[in-house]
């Protein structure tokens, strides 16, 4: 059985109490049997059971919860490098999409890139990710915006699931924006994605929710709520896009259909947030994507006090989160959202979990919980999050094995 000794401080993490409580253990030890925690507590009452057995040195770091970027679109064609002197010029993100760029630029990309090519381009940036500690992550569909793509990008996930530790964890979100060929058929897209992409992932598993953009230019509340109701039908929990570019009411709706998540929420309204609170959705923030819209940010300290589960999440896409960098993020949100890094550390971790609906397997440093976890080369939480470096984690482990470490 693996111990871990000489770990400074680690962070467990667990669900209960307040978001700002993250449980830390000093001079702490932790055991585990293949893939799964035994024993979390102060290295001086290591249990007899554990003695003589494998052990591993935490170097005095700082031990957290495997990270849980719980909101990506992972896989995408091409870049969008080209717009970004028009974004730093100050060209809104919608005036851009109406010229032609935007996310049907990145759907023409991924329309052309094969399966191969995204799969190994997905595998180069996993392989940083691991690096950063994240251990589980979430990958949205929905620059296909058709059958065959749609699906193709379900198909990349299923694989490099198998392919590299991380998990993998995909979400179907055809209903990302009307395709060109729909554009004068609203009524036709919706009835493709009820009638034939939703049956089809559900009967063939290859996602677990069904995420949608509800907002002025992308869809209505009225054409989200058939399509979420149409996905829960088949057992593919929603998520939604909401209230990020505008209060488009997102959150109502997330309450209104007993979504795991509301994502974005820059424009949440307080009704909003207190049908979320009634409903158990786990608001999900995403400040890089606030930081690089220029965004009024989410208001997280207003979330958190009215009692919801608030998420740090990354958003990495080509357009408006150019980064898979969730420690960036969780910096960030400590700025622009007002969160404590505490905060922050729970909403990357058990908050992140309950987003996927994976609590009871990940997301925390408990007795029964998978051995996934980081080591940090930082004193504290407070100073990891303020120092920012390109990288403080020194070792990444999945399901209690190693998968990455700086030596
Ligand atoms: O989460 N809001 C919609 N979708 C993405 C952006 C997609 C893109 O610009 O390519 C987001 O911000
Ligand atoms: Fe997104």
């Amino acid at each position: 059985m693996p111990v871990l000794k000489n770990i400074g401080v680690l962070y467990t993490c667990k669900d209960e109490g307040k978001q700002s409580d993250i449980y830390p253990i000093k001079q702490a030890a932790m055991a585990w049997t293949d893939n799964k925690i035994e024993w979390v507590g102060h290295e001086t009452e290591i249990p007899e059971k554990f003695f003589n057995e494998d052990v591993y040195d935490a170097g005095g770091n700082m031990v957290i919860p495997g990270l849980i970027d719980c909101h990506t679109h992972l896989a995408f064609g091409g870049w969008r490098g080209d717009e970004f002197e028009m974004k730093a010029l100050g060209k809104p993100y919608i005036e851009i999409a109406r010229m032609g760029g935007g996310i049907l630029s990145t759907m023409k990309a991924t329309r052309e890139a094969d399966a191969d090519e995204l799969i190994e381009k997905c595998l180069e940036h996993l392989n940083e990710i691991k690096k950063l500690g994240i251990t589980t992550i979430e990958c949205k569909s929905g620059y296909g915006l058709n059958v065959e793509d749609e699906l193709k990008l379900l198909h990349v996930y299923r694989k490099l699931d198998t392919i590299q530790p991380l998990d993998i964890i995909s979400t179907f979100l055809g209903a990302h924006t009307y395709p060109p060929e729909f554009k004068n058929d609203k009524k036709g897209y919706s009835d493709l994605i009820c009638n034939e992409l939703i049956p089809h992932i559900a009967e063939h598993e290859l996602a677990r929710f069904c995420d949608i953009f509800v907002e002025e230019t992308a869809f209505t509340v009225d054409e989200a709520r058939i399509i979420l109701n149409r996905g829960n039908e088949f057992g593919l929990a929603p998520k939604l896009h909401a209230d990020q570019l505008s209060d488009g009411k997102g959150a109502e709706l997330a309450a209104e259909t007993g979504a795991v998540s509301a994502d974005h929420l820059e424009y949440i309204s307080d009704e909003g947030i207190k049908k979320m609170k009634e409903a158990g959705v786990v608001a999900v923030t995403l400040p890089l994507a606030t930081f690089y819209l220029r965004q009024q940010p989410a208001p997280a300290r207003k979330m958190i006090e009215m009692g919801l589960d608030v998420a740090v999440s990354t958003d990495f896409n080509p357009g408006s989160a150019p980064s898979y960098h969730l420690p960036y993020a969780m910096s960030m949100a400590c700025i622009i959202q007002y969160m404590s890094p505490a905060e922050v550390l729970k909403g990357a971790t058990i908050k992140a979990a309950k987003a996927l609906q994976l609590e009871k397997s990940t997301g925390s440093l408990e007795k029964g919980k998978n051995a996934d976890f980081s080591i940090i080369q930082s004193p504290s939480v407070n100073q990891w999050l303020y120092n920012f470096k390109p990288n403080a984690c020194v070792a990444t482990w999945k399901d209690g094995r190693q998968i990455w470490s700086v030596e």
